[in-house]
């Protein structure tokens, strides 16, 4: 749509698809990407167990971009502020796992963060429009939480673009972000609907060339922003 500023578009690496035995090396080969997405998993929120704040420490630590975390953890109210303590750029929980998200939000600037709030698929983003201004991202999740590697869901993309309208009308500056089943191909719909921050974790660590990856998938997204934009 004309008449807003064109987001930028940002490439966000998931290390679940990663070398979990050689994190250091793997953070380098992604060094041009915008941020590491970085995914906690507690096998409560999601049927999966990753990796929890003193690995997460680690990584912040040796990463040659910052993180960006998402947390698929209950209780996000507990759990997440301390994600914020340990210095992380971005974190994220999902609404669905906050009683509070507003309160939830605040703390996490307060404490130095960029606060994020995820949606699972099924979940409407309506409820948490007037919340916006709380928020430095919008993650639309694009599969179900819990494994890398699955299918991009197009019915997500009705949800993009009702964030995409409300972020604009807004005039507010919150990012728009895809996570799951982001290729190359799938990106272009996610771009055209109103996504500007994308994660790859497969299409990124399952290329011979993961750096190669990251720029063909930010050609693509910025690609598509641009046309959209009118620019
Ligand atoms: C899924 C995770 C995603 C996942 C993305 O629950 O939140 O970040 O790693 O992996 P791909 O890009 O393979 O779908
Ligand atoms: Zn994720």
């Amino acid at each position: 749509m004309k008449g807003s500023p064109m987001p930028q578009c940002c490439i966000n690496p998931s290390i679940l698809s990663a070398d979990f035995v050689n994190l250091e090396a793997e953070l380098q080969r992604i060094s041009n990407a915008d941020a590491v997405h970085v995914d906690v998993m507690d096998n409560h929120f999601v049927p999966n167990l990753t990796l929890g704040l003193p690995v997460v420490q680690r990584i912040q630590a040796v990463s040659p971009v910052p993180l960006d975390a998402h947390l698929m953890i209950s209780d996000a109210d507990r759990w997440a502020p301390g994600f914020a303590d340990a210095g992380l750029a971005s974190v994220t929980f999902h609404a669905e796992a906050s009683i509070a998200p507003v309160k939830l939000a605040r703390e996490l600037r307060a404490r130095g963060s960029k606060a994020g709030m995820a949606l699972r698929p099924a979940t409407a983003v309506e409820p948490y429009l007037d919340m916006l201004e709380e928020l430095d991202m919008l993650l639309i999740m694009t599969v179900e939480p819990g494994f890398g590697g699955q299918a991009f869901l197009d019915l997500t993309l009705p949800k993009i673009r009702r964030a995409r309208a409300a972020i604009d009308g807004s005039g507010l500056e919150v990012a728009l972000q895809v996570d799951g089943g982001i290729t190359e191909e799938t990106i272009l719909r996610a771009a055209e609907a109103g996504a500007n921050v994308f994660v790859a974790g497969s299409a990124v660590y399952g290329a011979q060339d993961p750096g190669a990856a990251i720029s063909r998938l930010r050609e693509a997204g910025s690609l598509t922003l641009r046309s959209k934009s009118g620019e």
